[in-house]
């Protein structure tokens, strides 16, 4: 059974991060709602959740994604690229060094985990404003021994790598081509969203089935089509916080 760390979400989500989405008023009480929808939605989907509570000091600290990445042999924390975000990793490497040796990212690294897409052995880093070329060599030579490839991928026009493009199947991407270039992901079959859905790659897949935001109708039926099972989401209110279904969780086994 999969575990997924998730985090209440701060009374002070009104103050988050924002690089390519305009500020609008998030609803808290519906944001709330959503975020308790999303953690049934794991539950169904056999996750055991480990709830970590709202740090209201932090205002994006519900996603919990940016600041560990979780592989099978180790757990590594990252270091953020905002440094308002940089306090975030505290709660979840106490809950992390449980289940993992514990590595980290040290300055002048930067890394989101949003920006780190693993399918496999390959990991893919986005190229994003939020993760710098000495993340990426740190996580060479962290991850080497453990069999990984690092791989350094460009990318425009959004926030994380994994706003881009996320696995959906051990050999699919779901990907927006006009954000990251289809050139680094060659040997993977590639659905392309939707192009009325620019923001429709983001998908969190738990064992074979996929959990969606509702919001995508076209990109969900492309999915359907292939034969993937969606369960969808509405995550409106952390969508206004440039938030998506990856970002709200840590799931390993
Ligand atoms: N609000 C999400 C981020 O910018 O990190």
């Amino acid at each position: 059974m999969p575990y997924a760390i998730v985090r209440e979400i701060s009374a002070s989500i009104a103050s988050c991060e924002l690089s390519f989405v305009s500020r609008e008023p998030i609803d808290l009480p519906l944001a709330r709602a959503q975020h308790a929808a999303y953690q049934r939605v794991l539950e169904a989907l056999g996750c055991q959740l480990i709830v970590l509570p709202a740090e209201d000091a932090l205002a994006d600290a519900v996603f919990v994604e940016d600041v560990a990445l979780v592989l099978d042999e180790v757990a590594l924390m990252t270091r953020p690229g905002a440094a308002s975000r940089r306090a975030e990793g505290r709660a979840v490497a106490t809950v992390l060094r449980k289940y993992r040796p514990l590595l980290a990212i040290e300055a002048p690294g930067t890394l989101d985990g949003g920006d780190v897409m693993r399918v496999g052995k390959r990991i893919f880093v986005g190229q994003s404003a939020r993760s710098n070329a000495s993340a990426v060599d740190q996580l060479l030579a962290l991850l080497a021994p453990h069999g990984y490839r690092v791989e350094s991928v460009p990318m425009r026009d959004c926030l994380h790598l994994k706003s881009a493009v996320t696995a959906v199947s051990d050999d699919t991407l779901l990907i927006n081509p006009q954000w990251v270039s289809a050139t680094a992901f060659a040997d993977f079959k590639l659905i392309e969203i939707d192009p009325a859905e620019p923001h429709a790659a983001n998908a969190l897949r738990i064992g074979d089935a996929l959990v969606y935001p509702a919001c995508f109708p076209r990109t969900q039926a492309r999915l359907q089509a292939a034969g993937i099972e969606v369960r969808t989401v509405d995550v409106s209110e952390l969508q206004k916080a440039e938030g998506a279904v990856t970002c709200c969780s840590l799931v390993f086994e």
